[in-house]
């Protein structure tokens, strides 16, 4: 644990003594219920709004599990993110119609105006991709969300165009 605490990034919430706060309460309250390594991971993400890899630690050596059984938790929902979220978030549909549609050429016309992969944030904070499975929009295939808001049939080269008035903001 002093291993773990003296290395901690002076960015991670856990050295935000309002955020560590807040861990502390959410380890506290359900640290004795069934599945409790479930429940805490929820509530962080829903109140700190990522699960650091150091918080990941954290709650392992709090609950008392393999740090192995938190990340496995963290990988299989896709609703955990591991940094913050930026202020908007871009959503490649990978529904069968939009895999067929050519959602991957919309991801790589992404990565190479943004710079950035799914499930990463841009470094000035403002965008995030991410991955999610069908919207039910197939016949509107590829489609993305831009900050939730569907957008249908795009192709690679109207992908700047559909970016740039969040790039700004
Ligand atoms: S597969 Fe993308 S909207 Fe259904």
């Amino acid at each position: 644990m002093a291993n773990l605490l003296s290395n901690i990034p002076a960015n991670d919430p856990l050295a935000i003594p309002d955020q560590k706060k807040i861990i502390d309460r959410i380890l506290e309250e359900n640290k004795n219920l069934p599945g409790a390594t479930m429940v805490v991971l929820n509530e962080l993400q829903s109140q700190i709004g990522f699960v650091s890899e150091t918080m990941q630690q954290y709650v392992a050596l709090k609950l008392r599990v393999p740090v192995s059984r938190v990340h496995g938790v963290i990988s299989f929902y896709s609703f955990f993110t591991t940094q913050p979220r930026g202020r908007h978030t871009i959503k490649f549909c990978m529904g069968t119609a939009c895999y067929v549609g050519g959602i991957s050429q919309i991801i790589d016309k992404a990565k190479q105006v943004l710079g950035i992969d799914p499930g990463q944030t841009t470094k000035d904070g403002a965008i995030t991709l991410e991955i999610c499975r069908c919207v039910g929009a197939c016949s509107q295939a590829p489609v993305i969300l831009i900050d939730d808001v569907s957008h249908g049939r795009v192709r690679p080269n109207k992908f700047p165009q559909l970016v740039r008035p969040i790039q700004e903001q």
